[in-house]
């Protein structure tokens, strides 16, 4: 990635510590996948393993509750060894990851015999696991990263907010990379294997949910740009690496695809937002505005401001005490409330 470093996300725990958001996502598809998990074939016979892969796994701490239930389902089916893959870019704090396995109170490890964690720190835009091996993958909130920036754009953080010509760079990347997804997946599944994704979504139209955290961040970046704070260099190689696919842009592939079959999708118009919910319930703007910048900051943090230098330093803490305070004053700035779409596929048996 061009400058800004790794899509990654805020190290040192800190995504695990701000992610309700992601989680929330997460559980919205967690029975989905453990209903895969009790339909996928089992290998068996001397030396057979099950493999149980977790793409995109940041920290670890939201895979517990779906990969714990996943394993929890293989496991009352079978005595067979399982293996669980968490995959995710190298820059990652994979040390959360071991922390959350070996800490979390829901790790998959407590109350499972002959389950064996694992870290892989690769590209999930490439292969990653032999072919015919797994039987069960799991990605959430992960594949709207894109493999690199296509563009940078001058005033916007993110391609949604820039004109269509500029947008263009990012759909086109979005393809290209979703396709080489479903490739490297199809390829790693065993027959009849499955894969569960959910994943944030434009509407049909094309358009985002209430993305207004948008506006302000972007505000807030040309404000440091005006003070001298941040370059216009610096402000464009912020330009976010993502793109919100529609659910078609998701789903025709998988149709299309002899390679993988969709077994089943919906789209969801307006997924939970926890922070939202407990300031609409509270009117606790303090908190909001609090729990949106740590959020905020635990997937965008490093993203942004991850390669400045060391004199610089204090500008990603300025950037998130301004993003608060105007939040607080004004809680309708920091409404987020995303589609999503939910995803399940196989490799066909045959
Ligand atoms: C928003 S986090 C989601 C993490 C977790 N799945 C969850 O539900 O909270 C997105 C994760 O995808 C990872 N990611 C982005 N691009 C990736 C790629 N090309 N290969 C592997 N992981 C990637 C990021 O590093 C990050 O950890």
């Amino acid at each position: 990635m061009a400058d800004g470093g790794e899509a990654t996300m805020e190290s040192r725990g800190f995504y695990n510590r701000h992610s309700t958001l992601q989680a929330a996502a997460a559980a919205m598809a967690t029975s989905w996948l453990v209903e895969a998990a009790d339909e996928v074939p089992l290998p068996e016979g001397a030396g057979a393993s099950i493999t149980v892969a977790d793409f995109g796994a940041a920290q670890g701490h939201n895979s517990m509750p779906p990969l714990t239930e996943a394993v929890g389902a293989l496991r009352r089916r079978t005595d067979v060894p399982i293996q669980v893959v968490h995959t995710d870019l190298p820059g990652n704090d994979f040390t959360s990851i071991f922390e959350a396995v070996a800490h979390d109170e829901l790790s998959y490890l407590h109350g499972h015999p002959e389950v064996f964690p694992y870290c892989i720190g690769r590209s999930f835009y490439s292969r990653l696991f032999p072919r015919g091996s797994v039987q069960l993958g799991w990605s959430a909130t992960t594949t709207h990263w894109l493999s690199e920036r296509p563009a940078r754009i001058r005033g916007h953080l993110n391609a949604a907010d820039a004109p269509p010509a500029e947008r263009s760079a990012f759909s086109a990347r979005a393809a290209e990379d979703w396709a080489e997804f479903l490739w490297n997946r199809a390829a790693e599944l065993v027959p009849g294997g499955r894969m569960v994704m959910v994943e944030p979504c434009s509407s049909p139209d094309g358009t985002l949910g209430a993305v207004n955290t948008s506006g302000l961040m972007d505000e807030i970046i040309a404000e440091l740009v005006d003070e001298q704070r941040l370059t216009e260099e610096q402000a464009l190689d912020m330009t976010l690496p993502t793109y919100l696919r529609t659910p078609d842009e998701y789903l025709a592939p998988l149709d299309e695809s002899g390679s993988v079959r969709l077994v089943r999708s919906e789209l969801v118009d307006e997924a939970p937002n926890p922070m939202l919910e407990h300031f609409e319930a509270t009117g606790d703007a303090r908190t909001y505005a609090r729990d949106m910048a740590g959020s905020t900051r635990g997937w965008a943090g490093h993203m942004l401001f991850g390669a400045l230098p060391p004199e610089q330093a204090d500008v990603e803490d300025e950037f998130f005490r301004r993003f608060r305070a105007k939040g607080e004053a004004d809680p309708e700035r920091l409404h987020q409330v995303v589609h999503n779409v939910l995803m399940e596929f196989e490799r066909p048996a045959t």
